[in-house]
């Protein structure tokens, strides 16, 4: 009768690991397979190396590209780690596709030699652009760095560094105000050994924080599988946020008191990291790694190139939930244009695709 027993609970326990292996299995991608599929003319675009890991895009066709992700905490190729040098921010004009990119120059009382940038965001007022940047300080600390852009000097100003007990794994920011934003901490753990764990183990610990001057900084939504990208609908309703490995975005409503209600969650069945919005259309364009299987090995040898993708979603309505969302894919590359998509900013009939550490593409959009 024990006896009986506990081969019932080995079994139940070898089902549930088997299941779990599967999922894990399955959602890193071994079995996929990846056919190129290009929207129209694409190319690089020169001038950048280091990665273009977050891409946004002013309501004129400016778009702002964040490059030189925090080495020691992401890229462990040695050509990059063992050399790190500071990040930089340019600035591409879809209106000029063809002029060379800008380097803006980073100006004001900051830590020049201490810029990682990573996830960026907007606020636009009818007289003034404002940049909120993501930045891995070398010691460890994460903030949010807010500048002033400085259009005719193509420059941007620094006018104030975030940082607060709940800003401790930031991934990426929505900026909601000149001075306030919310932004995804992607890790429950600081430490290698726990990041490494909580992925391995599929947690879902990673959590959504608020900060707004009056009002400090605060978690306001949590318990989600590493949030990664977060965006906002054009009016300003419901939150986008992406969850990598679970491969799923989740809307939020947002409530009066800045607190996130979810309402949705939309399988995307592919590494989703960053999510743009159109604002005319409110779609919403998602920059995917097809195989995150192969992520691991290519942080640790860039050589070793990986795919990218991009999706659009479509909704029915404004109001969430959806009921009828329309998913097209767009682009998909093997790695031999673009390798390890993470974001894809789209203005008028044209789209930026940013890298984690590789370079930037641009595509003509034609047939979709
Ligand atoms: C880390 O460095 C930044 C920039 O130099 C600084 O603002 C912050 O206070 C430092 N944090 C710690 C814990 O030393
Ligand atoms: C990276 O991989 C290439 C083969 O793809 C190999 O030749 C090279 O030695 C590797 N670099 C390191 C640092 O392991």
């Amino acid at each position: 009768m024990i006896g009986h027993m506990i081969s019932i609970i080995a079994l139940a326990f070898l089902t549930t690991f088997l299941a779990r292996y599967f999922n894990l299995a399955y959602l890193l991608g071994f079995h996929l397979v990846i056919y190129n599929q290009h929207p129209g003319p694409c190319r690089i675009v020169p001038g950048i190396d280091r990665g273009s890991e977050d891409i946004t895009v002013t309501s004129h066709g400016l778009a702002f590209i964040s490059s030189g992700l925090y080495p020691y905490r992401y890229i462990f190729d040695p050509t990059v780690a063992l050399h790190p040098t500071p990040g930089k921010i340019f600035l591409f004009d879809f209106n000029h596709p063809n002029e060379r990119i800008q380097e803006l120059h980073l100006i004001g009382n900051f830590d020049r030699d201490n810029f990682y940038p990573h996830g960026i965001s907007l606020h636009e007022d009818t007289d003034e652009i404002r940049l909120f940047v993501v930045n891995h300080f070398e010691n460890n600390t994460d903030a949010v760095i807010i500048f002033r852009f400085n259009e005719k000097e193509k420059s941007l100003s620094h006018l104030k560094t975030i940082t607060g007990k709940t800003m401790y794994s930031v991934n990426d920011v929505l900026a909601v105000g000149p001075e306030s934003c919310y932004y995804t901490n992607d890790r429950y753990s600081i430490t290698p050994f726990g990041r490494k764990y909580e992925i391995i183990l599929n947690l879902e610990l990673g959590n959504i924080g608020f900060y707004e001057p009056r009002g400090k900084d605060r978690i306001v939504a949590s318990g989600y599988q590493a949030p990664n990208g977060i965006n906002t609908s054009p009016d300003g309703r419901y939150l986008y946020v992406a969850s990598s490995r679970h491969q799923y975005i989740t809307v939020f409503e947002r409530k009066s008191d800045n607190y996130l209600n979810e309402v949705q969650r939309i399988n995307v069945h592919t590494g989703v990291d960053n999510i743009e919005v159109d604002r005319e259309s409110g779609d919403l364009w998602l920059g995917c790694h097809p195989i995150p299987a192969l992520l691991p090995e290519y942080m640790a040898n860039l050589t070793k190139r990986v795919g990218s993708h991009v999706l659009k979603v479509h909704f029915d309505s404004s109001d969430a939930p959806y009921s009828d969302v329309d998913i097209q894919q767009v682009l998909m590359d093997d790695g031999t244009l673009v390798s390890g998509s993470s974001v894809a900013s789209f203005y008028n009939n044209k789209m930026l695709i940013g890298t984690v550490v590789d370079k930037m593409a641009y595509c003509e959009i034609k047939n979709t």
